[in-house]
């Protein structure tokens, strides 16, 4: 018989396995400092382009005091227990009564993480007979959903509506021959990697001809994308056709926590149903109160998306009139396309690093096919032209180093914590 924990420590796994060398740097990197657009890495202040603070709330002095007055007055504890049996608060309905008005939906359930409430989501939704129709590149929350589903799944290529339609008429064939279940389609207001938006317009325009429910995930367009940011439904002016609209507070919040939306009576379904809310205890009162505070920002103050956009498209063009490849972007998440092998990647993000002093993150095989690289850079409200300025040229000298082969190497750097 194996030994389990023998076992594991053959393979790490796709990243793990070249944690001697980089763990503390390319993997598990401390950023320390304010949270803002300038930080230090390993003692060095950097210009910061990972992190999905997107309207630039985290640091806000009133949601800082919100924050703090908050974890003052209730501490972390309160309140205890879960929703249901002891761990409601008028504070709590409040702020879901909020999302949902902003939203445009009639109610709102919250949920303490994104990844664990939209898989329970989900888990709460199917039932066996049901058949969920999803698009490929879906995040990882969604994916590990649908392993847990008893009910069957058919997945279609990323945005294609062709595709889509396919499988929903595979769906339906299934559904007549079973004569019992229903049809959920789940995808994204904007995918997080290449920043393109969902296509969510036409998909909600293929429920003419096969009947089915959509849930969206915008959790990169919730704050950044519509005219009063209330996301990709709103900026394609098809909110009424998502059933269920989801997004997490991890990013234009800058905080902690999820929630749906979507009709009262559904969001009470899901809200007596729901195990990872109900089996858990309850968002604690600094997240909701600091939740609360955040939305009122967001609502009241454009200026944070209209300089978010400022920036956004300042980075965009900036790449594009240098040549650079930033794909299908139509959202402010700002991927760089290059090729190289994981060695090149990872000697090139130091050069960046050290010698440019900015901080973006990479992904590399065996995330993406092996010889690409993505850099993924963020734009925030916060950043400035100079800012911006100092990363085009960083980025145009390491790209010319990259093309003239001067990162090649057998290995990646050691640069690990040791
Ligand atoms: C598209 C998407 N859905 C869900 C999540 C998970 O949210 P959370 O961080 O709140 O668990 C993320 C990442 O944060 C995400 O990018």
């Amino acid at each position: 018989m194996a030994d389990i924990f023998e076992r594991l420590i053959q393979n790490y796994g796709p990243i793990g396995q070249y944690r001697e060398r980089a763990h503390g740097y390319f993997a598990f990197p401390k950023l320390e400092g304010e949270i803002g657009t300038k930080m230090k890495f390993r003692g060095q202040e950097m210009i910061v382009w990972s992190l999905n603070n997107y309207l630039g709330l985290a640091n806000h002095p009133e949601v800082r005091k919100a924050d703090a007055e908050a974890t003052a007055q209730y501490g972390l504890a309160a309140p205890m227990g879960a929703r249901m049996m002891s761990g409601n608060s008028d504070l709590h309905e409040q702020l879901e009564k909020e999302l949902a008005a902003f939203e445009f939906k009639e109610d709102a359930i919250l949920m303490n993480y994104g990844y664990q409430g939209i898989m329970s989501a989900i888990d709460a939704l199917c039932g066996r007979h049901d058949v969920v129709v999803y698009d490929a590149e879906c995040h990882a929350c969604i994916i590990d959903a649908l392993r847990m589903i008893p009910g069957h799944r058919f997945v279609y290529k990323h945005n294609d509506l062709v595709d889509c339609e396919k499988q929903l008429l595979r769906a339906q064939t299934l559904i007549d021959k079973q004569a019992v279940g229903g049809i959920l389609v789940i995808t994204e207001g904007v995918f997080g990697m290449a920043g393109d938006q969902g296509k969510l317009k036409e998909i909600a325009a293929l429920k003419k001809k096969v009947p089915f429910r959509l849930l969206v995930d915008d959790a990169h367009g919730f704050g950044t994308l519509g005219k009063t940011g209330a996301g990709a439904g709103e900026e394609q002016g098809c909110q009424d056709e998502i059933d269920l609209y989801f997004s997490t507070f991890a990013k234009s919040m800058a905080s902690i926590g999820a929630f749906m939306a979507g009709p009262r009576t559904i969001i009470d379904y899901i809200r007596y149903n729901i195990r990872s809310q109900i089996f858990a205890k309850s968002l604690p009162m600094p997240y909701v109160v600091g939740n609360l505070k955040r939305l009122a920002l967001i609502r009241s103050k454009p200026a944070f998306k209209e300089n978010l956009w400022k920036n956004a498209l300042a980075l965009q063009n900036g790449l594009k009139e240098k040549g650079f490849d930033i794909g299908k972007t139509d959202s402010v998440v700002t991927p760089i396309y290059m090729k190289g092998g994981v060695e090149e990647a990872t000697a090139m993000v130091m050069d960046i690093r050290e010698n440019y002093k900015i901080f973006c993150s990479i992904v590399v095989y065996p995330v993406i096919p092996k010889g690409h690289i993505i850099y993924r850079l963020i734009p925030t409200a916060e950043h400035t032209q100079a800012e911006i300025d100092l990363t085009l040229k960083a980025f145009s000298e390491t790209k010319a180093k990259l093309d003239a082969g001067l990162y090649k190497s057998d290995l990646i750097p050691d640069m690990a914590n040791k």
